[in-house]
């Protein structure tokens, strides 16, 4: 671990989409490359802090000096985060999938039977809200808002739904999915800054660097 101004913080990453099964062969998931939360996880480790990062399946390399715990479903990500338990810092960047099947299939569901099944869906737990509404409540918790308009607006009411911190928001409008630059508007609870166009490691930087700052300025109970 390095000796920078994270040294001795615990910080949690979820990064990836999850997979939710369908049965033994298919599965219904969401779009993420993983970039933006591995770029975090990497940035917070390099200021000295201790990270796990929670991820569903990638093609990324695990960033130097971070702990990876590889899951795919929602649930097995809420687990996993909450066994990271306590933490100063929880950033949420995963695209955790809203639905999953209400019941996945043990054996693979033929195509001859009896036509085109119907699959029911359930909700998956909400992580980020789990977390921030929990009793073991990270210090700070910073979730993320892909929005394709009203940015701040809907960014404002995810954190008062939500009960976080911070809510970087990303237009994804545009060609950020699976890209290598990101456009975010990071919003607290009495301030909003845009930050210019740049590259997911430049976002991640100033996003650890801003973590250690509010950190520093409120140490774990
Ligand atoms: O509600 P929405 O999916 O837009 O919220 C996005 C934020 O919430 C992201 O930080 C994402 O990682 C987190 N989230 C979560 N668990 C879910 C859904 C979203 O942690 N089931």
């Amino acid at each position: 671990l390095s000796d920078g101004p994270l040294k001795g913080k615990k910080a949690l990453v979820t990064a990836g989409p999850t997979l939710e099964a369908i049965d033994p062969v298919r599965f219904i998931s969401n779009r993420s490359s993983g970039k933006q939360g591995y770029a975090i996880a990497a940035a917070l480790a390099e200021l000295g802090a201790e990270v796990t990062l929670v991820s569903g399946p990638t093609n990324l390399a695990v960033p130097q000096g971070v702990k990876r715990i590889a899951v795919e479903s929602a649930e097995e990500m809420l687990a996993a985060s909450e066994a990271a338990l306590p933490l100063d810092v929880a950033v949420m960047v995963a695209a955790v999938a809203d639905w999953r099947p209400a019941q996945a299939a043990d054996e693979k569901i033929k195509k001859d039977k009896a036509g085109i099944p119907a699959i029911s869906l359930v909700e998956t737990p909400d992580i980020l809200a789990t977390l921030a509404k929990g009793k073991k409540r990270p210090k700070l918790v910073v979730g993320f808002a892909a929005e394709t308009e009203n940015l701040e607006a809907h960014a404002r009411a995810k954190i008062a739904k939500k009960g976080c911190d911070w809510i970087i928001a990303n237009d994804v409008s545009g060609d950020v999915m699976g890209g290598a630059e990101n456009e975010v508007l990071l919003i607290t609870k009495d301030s909003a800054e845009t930050w210019p166009r740049m590259a997911k490691e430049a976002v991640a930087r100033k996003l650890a660097e801003k973590i250690a700052a509010e950190l520093g300025a409120k140490p774990r109970q």
